[in-house]
């Protein structure tokens, strides 16, 4: 991991420690871990609170095309590194919980969404709103993959119920600083969740 990562990571914490909620950026370890099951098929990807990008860059090591990433990051500073490290990609600097009246795609569909956000410092409504925007972003058969630094996944099972969606643990990993654990969620039913491309 580069220096000027660190540095531009720790102002970004400094600014906004819940939203940001980590001292460090993840390590390539955990980000091999949370891109395991992507690759040149995966088609559009979006990915959440990219921070620097240690996701990012493992993803186009194993074959998604810059040109297919969306990578959506609320700190300014960050998302203009991004801009300026994966040119080819979209940057939106946004809140992620807005992605529910924000349709990202004509066709196709994400295949997958890769999350960076810390959903143990996100209150259930904002997760709520999250989890509708990015389904609503993601083919059928897609998933969307989380990371926490807790025992178990960190979004509420009522909320996973409420929108059909299913979680299965990928993994975990010591490589990182903290140790963290990588989950899978699926959709079950889609008509469920609320889609605005068929309301
Ligand atoms: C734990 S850091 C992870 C950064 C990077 N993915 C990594 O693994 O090193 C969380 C990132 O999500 C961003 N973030 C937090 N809440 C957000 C939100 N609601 N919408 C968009 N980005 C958010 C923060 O600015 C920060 O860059």
């Amino acid at each position: 991991m580069a220096a000027n990562d660190t540095l531009s990571y720790l102002m970004a914490w400094a600014t906004a420690p819940l939203k940001v909620a980590s001292i460090a950026p993840s390590s390539s370890s955990l980000a091999k871990l949370m891109t395991q099951d992507l690759g040149p098929d995966t088609g559009p990807v979006l990915e959440l609170g990219a921070g620097t990008g240690p996701f990012t860059r493992a993803m186009l090591a194993r074959g998604v095309r810059e040109s297919d990433m969306t990578l959506i990051e609320f700190n300014a500073d960050l998302a203009h590194l991004l801009r300026c490290r994966f040119p080819k990609s979209r940057v939106l600097e946004m809140d992620a919980a807005e992605l529910r009246c924000k349709p990202l795609y004509e066709t196709p569909l994400a295949g997958a969404a890769i999350s960076g956000l810390p959903f143990l410092a996100i209150p259930p409504r904002q997760t709520l709103a999250i989890l509708e925007g990015v389904f609503a972003n993601v083919r059928a058969g897609g998933a969307m993959y989380i990371f926490t630094y807790g025992f178990r996944c960190p979004i509420d099972q009522s909320l996973l119920d409420r929108l059909d969606l299913e979680v299965t643990r990928v993994g975990h990993t010591f490589r990182n600083l903290p140790p963290a654990a990588v989950y899978r969620i699926t959709r079950m039913k889609p008509a469920k969740i609320y889609d605005w491309r068929f309301a």
